[in-house]
């Protein structure tokens, strides 16, 4: 096994621990200013593992910053209107900055309908339709995390989209389609040219096989290898999935993307665990910052 890989890797955990220092530092003078923390909460409905780890990583991490966070947990067979009673409750709260519901949410639940009722100044997930269409005009709003950390471990690594061809596996609404729309805008971290492919994409691999940067978030586990890619790409890892593996724990956690054969191929590769989800936490705290810096400017 251990053949040195030839690709650089993007170490989201040593750049997600930096940003972290930084808001530490922004809320620590909050403080010495006699100002109160910024207060994150969260809300948990049912018990998916993967949701309550999520959630447990941001409440430590926010822990980490100095920041308040607040989980509220909520049964399985939560009815929707139970749900927008709670987030009513967190809307109208002025000690909380910012919150998050966890997603995904049980069948019972309409996604769009909660969403909707997040009041858009407190939406630090930036998944409200106010805060979208934001991010799509290029105006200041929330943006949301796992996209705006992406764009922040490029910068931090100085990679250049300027002009590059950025291929997008997956077309959600929580990365696919924002990180698309921010790469390809007149700004610093973007003018990059973005194809967006998804599941009726015809010829994948002959489009990926183009990308400068490839941006895999198709929720497959190690669906991209080696012959998918150009060699010297910047291979961006949204996945995150256990599959079965003979060690103590009995599975092993794996992105979307062969890292075994791409991290000898790639030029940059994002590991999994310790790309790109440290990185979502660390934005989400940087908005509940940016959140609790607006209320108190207002
Ligand atoms: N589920 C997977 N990713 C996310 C995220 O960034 N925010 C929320 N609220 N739920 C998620």
């Amino acid at each position: 096994m251990s053949e040195k890989i030839t690709a650089i890797l993007m170490d989201g955990k040593k750049t997600a621990a930096k940003i972290k220092e930084e808001i530490k530092v922004q809320v620590a003078q909050l403080i010495d200013d006699h100002d109160e923390a910024p207060h994150l909460a969260a809300i948990l409905v049912g018990d998916d593992p993967a949701s309550q780890t999520y959630v447990s990583s941001k409440e430590k991490a926010a822990h980490g910053v100095g920041i308040i966070s607040s989980v509220y947990r909520y049964p399985e067979d939560t009815t929707e209107t139970e749900l927008l009673a709670a987030i009513d409750f967190l809307n109208e709260d002025e000690t909380v900055d910012g919150f998050i519901v966890q997603l995904p949410l049980p069948e019972q639940i309409n996604v769009d309908h909660v969403i909707a009722r997040i009041n858009p100044d407190k939406d630090v997930d930036g998944f409200h339709p106010m805060n979208m269409g934001k991010m799509v005009l290029g105006q200041p709003g929330f943006v949301s995390a796992t996209p705006a950390g992406i764009v922040e471990l490029l910068k931090r690594y100085k990679i250049e989209t300027e002009g590059k061809h950025v291929v997008v596996l997956g077309r959600s609404n929580i990365v696919g389609s924002p990180v698309s729309i921010l790469l390809a805008q007149k700004t610093s971290m973007g003018n990059a040219t973005v194809t967006l492919c998804h599941s009726k994409t015809q010829n994948l691999a002959e489009i990926t096989r183009t990308a400068d940067i490839l941006i895999c978030a198709i929720g497959q586990p190690q669906f991209v290898k080696a012959g998918m890619i150009k060699a010297g790409a910047v291979v961006i890892d949204v996945g995150i999935h256990r599959i079965p593996a003979k060690n103590e724990q009995g599975y092993r956690i794996v992105g979307d993307v062969d890292f075994n054969e791409v991290s000898f191929k790639a030029g940059y590769i994002t590991p999994v665990p310790g790309g790109v989800g440290p990185m979502t936490i660390a934005m989400l705290l940087k908005s509940t910052l940016e959140a609790h810096l607006r209320k108190h400017k207002s």
